[in-house]
């Protein structure tokens, strides 16, 4: 038994945001995004008919939820605010939303946890996708605009912010596979999408300068690294496409300042260059104190079998390949593969400054959970808590190499809702009983996370 001791004051924390956890979302002064647009127009899209308007009803029941906080040893948590709650029309501040907001935050830090408040996550509102959403330069102002109202209202309580969340998701599900609303099918509108969205995390950041110098911020990734087939040629350019587009498309901005040659190149050949504007350059510079990584899976790629050039879609420039060895989550679909958490560990430290990161997001979804439910009504997780385990293991190897990690933040806090796949698959510390006043009840792992939190590491 080794014992995994992490560095002082390592966040031990759970993640989550405001759609996926509030409900309310006609409620109280808010007004639609394109969740609820897209639920009340398209409800069938919706797994067992599960929308956005009834998640975990945290927004009644967050004064609990904020205690429950502190039953499993949570130093740090990670969630959203509602844009389209706090700026209905884009312009007009709802007092209900920072009467809710600045409790809430108010309890997470009575009950010792740090919050860490992130602006976007994935929930555009719909006053601003009747404008063009993040196709339409004009996004880019309406979000700073947005942030520093946000800075303003609450950087008495909250220093630790970031700007978005997975930004590469809402591009790619939104403007290439159709998942989520608009659901356009176009790799050059999702290339400029792609770039106003990191324009508006720097513009945000150079609001949060202004209001809150002494705070700190930073942008959550979610990282698919990239493990190719083979080191022949064609498998090689493959994986080095699938890097710049998925990786460092948002890595090297944030940590570098600037967009890589290599991703200005490929565009440039396969005809996506988006539209710029000559002050964006100094824009993109120093707009991370940190970044969060969240991860779930690796990426195999291989080189395409049909290529078109110039690329319609990704496939055109790689395509996936189904590793022999992989190992599966059972219960949900996803590789599992912790080995690559040391891999990103390193790729920080050496390729990007050794800046301060966290794990921003890790966790293991299972369908139909209740099947390892006790007599006594408690989930028996342990496949979760071997989950962490493994990859609490490889990021400490990585830590113990010098890499620069701060903390851990598992997904989820409780049970919430997972956009198209509704409750399908549940990651929480605590299950939430849909059909029981969204009761709480502790799972295993939360109590295991509780002691990990207090010792600051586990045997292992
Ligand atoms: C990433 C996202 O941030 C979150 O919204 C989602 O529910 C989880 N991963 C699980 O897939």
């Amino acid at each position: 038994m080794t014992k995994k001791q992490f560095p002082k004051g390592f966040l031990w924390g759970a993640a989550t945001s405001a759609p996926q956890t509030e409900g309310h979302s006609l409620e109280n002064g808010k007004t639609k995004t394109t969740w609820d647009y897209w639920y009340e127009t398209a409800p069938e899209k919706f797994n067992a008919n599960e929308g956005p308007n009834n998640t975990s009803n945290l927004y009644e029941m967050y004064q609990e939820d904020c205690k429950r906080m502190q039953e499993i040893g949570l130093n740090s948590y990670r969630t959203s605010i509602s844009w389209a709650r706090l700026l209905p029309d884009g312009k007009t501040i709802n007092k209900e939303a920072v009467t809710f907001y600045r409790d809430y935050f108010k309890q997470i830090k009575a009950n010792g946890v740090t919050p860490i408040i992130n602006l976007f996550h994935f929930d555009m509102p719909m006053w601003l996708m009747d404008k063009g959403g993040w196709e339409a330069r004009e996004a880019v102002d309406a979000f700073a605009f947005y942030a520093k109202t946000a800075f303003e209202t609450f950087g008495d309580l909250v220093t630790d912010w970031t700007t978005f969340n997975e930004p590469i998701v809402h591009v790619e599900m939104g403007y290439l596979y159709g998942y989520h609303y608009p659901a356009i099918v176009d790799f050059k509108k999702a290339v400029q999408v792609g770039y106003h969205t990191l324009l508006a995390h720097a513009a945000a950041v150079r609001e949060f300068r202004q209001v809150l110098p002494t705070g700190k911020i930073g942008i959550i990734l979610n990282i698919t690294p990239t493990y190719t087939r083979s080191d022949e040629k064609a498998d090689k350019k493959a994986g080095l496409a699938s890097d710049l587009l998925n990786t460092k498309s948002f890595l090297d901005p944030a940590v570098h300042g600037t967009i890589p040659q290599a991703l200005i190149d490929l565009l440039a050949e396969n005809e996506l260059t988006p539209q710029t504007q000559a002050e964006d350059k100094e824009l993109l510079q120093n707009t991370v104190d940190f970044i969060g990584l969240n991860y779930y899976h690796p990426r195999r790629v291989q080189a395409p079998k049909n290529p078109h050039v110039p690329a319609v879609m990704p496939e055109d420039l790689y395509a996936p390949y189904d590793w022999p060895e992989k190992r599966i989550n059972p219960y949900r679909g996803w590789e599992i593969y912790p080995e690559a958490l040391y891999d990103v560990a390193m790729m920080m430290k050496n390729e990007y400054k050794n800046l301060p990161w966290f794990v921003s997001e890790n966790g293991m979804g299972v369908a139909d959970e209740e099947r390892f439910m006790d007599e006594n009504g408690m989930i028996q997780d342990d496949y979760r808590i071997e989950f962490m385990v493994e990859h609490l293991n490889y990021l400490h190897q990585g830590i113990t190499e010098g890499s620069n990690c701060f903390g851990y933040h598992t997904w989820t806090f409780i049970d919430c809702w997972s956009w198209l796949n509704g409750y399908r698959n549940r990651y929480g510390f605590y299950r939430v009983d849909l059909n029981n006043h969204y009761k709480r009840t502790l799972k295993k792992s939360g109590l295991w996370f509780k002691e990990v939190s207090k010792n600051n590491g586990y045997d292992a």
